[in-house]
């Protein structure tokens, strides 16, 4: 079996407290040694394996864990974008716009755009990702989007609430009745995880806590977008629930924010989606302080997230959300895999994947001081590689 040494690291991010520094893990002057996907070894800069990687001094993360993307999607919503900055509002409703064109696109060409976005993605340093279902919004076309995301990715989650379709309109109970019955049996062998877009205009907490519910009944852990427009009962409906992330957060409660304290329901923020709809950053730092677990994920879609870079979202969360540049990265890292409930990815320790990203920087601080430059020199390990 072939081992690589990524060797000559000025400063290494391990996430791991028993290898280094503080809570990252901090080495200087340092290799890991990959084999069969695994770091084997962290050590000082020498290390000898079969193929050699040299960092030339550079600092090397843990790849990004993007723990939150809607990837398989068609059209473009650009028009709606530039009206919001304009002064229109984000509600929801371009949902019925992708989903018209999912529908209408082919299975091989639906396939080809995830790829793309998912090149992308692996070129801004993300190695792990998650894709929901929810521009399909009928039987057959949330399983065929839930078919495509899983070609790509383990972390595969059915969204089939997220917007009550044209064709239901006025008849939002017979839509969540669909998506708990023929529309979940569909997705669910393409799926591990069951979302649903818990918000005032989408789904009530009766609608989201019955489609939770139904796929917690096969076997399907929640995750849940709440407290995205305003206040509402997202955060403690998937706390409630068990839900492993609620997701964008951007308005809570002190009673929601003690709720996730309590609770093993990661806080999981969309920084990116708050910069493309206006709406005011979350407050981290509250939700930090109270002792909640908490992400960061891109969000990619059509309508309010249209970036794959995880960079961008470290500096919005240390420019705007109160969270400190070593914070977001561990967000970003270990926060996502928690939000995935996964332990092996996140971090370079012995035993972990050995998915690494090696940086254009001399630390993790550029990431956000050096904003908007593509920093991300090499990207090792998956996304599909
Ligand atoms: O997480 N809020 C719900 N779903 C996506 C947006 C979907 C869209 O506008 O197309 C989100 O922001």
């Amino acid at each position: 079996m072939t081992a690589t040494v990524i060797d000559n690291i000025g400063l290494l991010i391990t996430n791991d407290p028993t290898l280094g520094e503080g809570p990252l893990g901090k080495r200087h002057d340092a290799s890991v040694v990959v084999e069969a996907g695994r770091v084997v070894s962290v050590g000082h800069t020498g290390q000898v394996a079969d193929d050699r990687i040299d960092a030339d001094g550079a600092c090397v993360l843990p790849g990004f864990v993007d723990s939150h993307t809607h990837l398989v999607f068609a059209g473009d919503r650009s028009e709606e974008f530039t009206a919001r900055m304009a002064g229109q509002p984000y509600d929801g409703g371009g949902i019925r716009t992708t989903t018209e064109a999912t529908r209408s696109t082919s299975t091989a060409e639906l396939d080809r755009l995830v790829r793309l976005r998912l090149a992308e993605a692996h070129r801004a340093g993300t190695t792990t990702i998650e894709i929901k279902s929810g521009y399909g919004l009928n039987v057959d076309d949330e399983a065929r989007s839930l078919d495509i995301a899983k070609r790509h990715t383990d972390e595969t989650t059915f969204l089939g609430a997220h917007l009550v379709p044209s064709e239901y309109v006025g008849r939002a109970d017979d839509y969540v009745a669909l998506v708990c019955n023929d529309m979940l049996a569909a997705a669910a062998p393409h799926a591990k995880w069951i979302d649903a877009f818990c918000e005032r205009g989408a789904f009530d907490a009766d609608q989201s806590r019955a489609v939770l519910e139904a796929g917690a009944a096969i076997g399907l852990v929640g995750r849940l977008h709440g407290n995205q427009l305003e206040p509402g009962p997202g955060v403690q409906l998937a706390v409630e629930c068990g839900c492993a992330s609620v997701d964008h957060c951007t308005y809570l409660t002190d009673d929601d924010i003690d709720a996730l304290a309590g609770s093993d329901t990661v806080a999981t923020f969309l920084p990116a989606a708050d910069f493309s709809t206006k709406q005011p950053y979350a407050d981290a730092r509250r939700v930090i302080d109270a002792g909640a677990t908490v992400a960061i994920a891109s969000n990619c879609n059509p309508g309010s997230s249209y970036t794959t870079s995880i960079s961008f979202c470290i500096a919005i969360a240390v420019r705007d959300m109160g969270m400190t540049i070593d914070e977001a990265l561990r967000a970003v890292t270990t926060g996502g895999a928690a939000a995935l409930r996964r332990t092996d990815v996140g971090r370079l320790s012995p035993g972990s994947a050995g998915h690494a990203v090696i940086l254009d920087a001399p630390s993790h601080h550029h990431l956000a001081y050096r904003p908007g430059v593509p920093l991300i020199r090499q990207t090792i390990g998956p996304l599909g590689s």
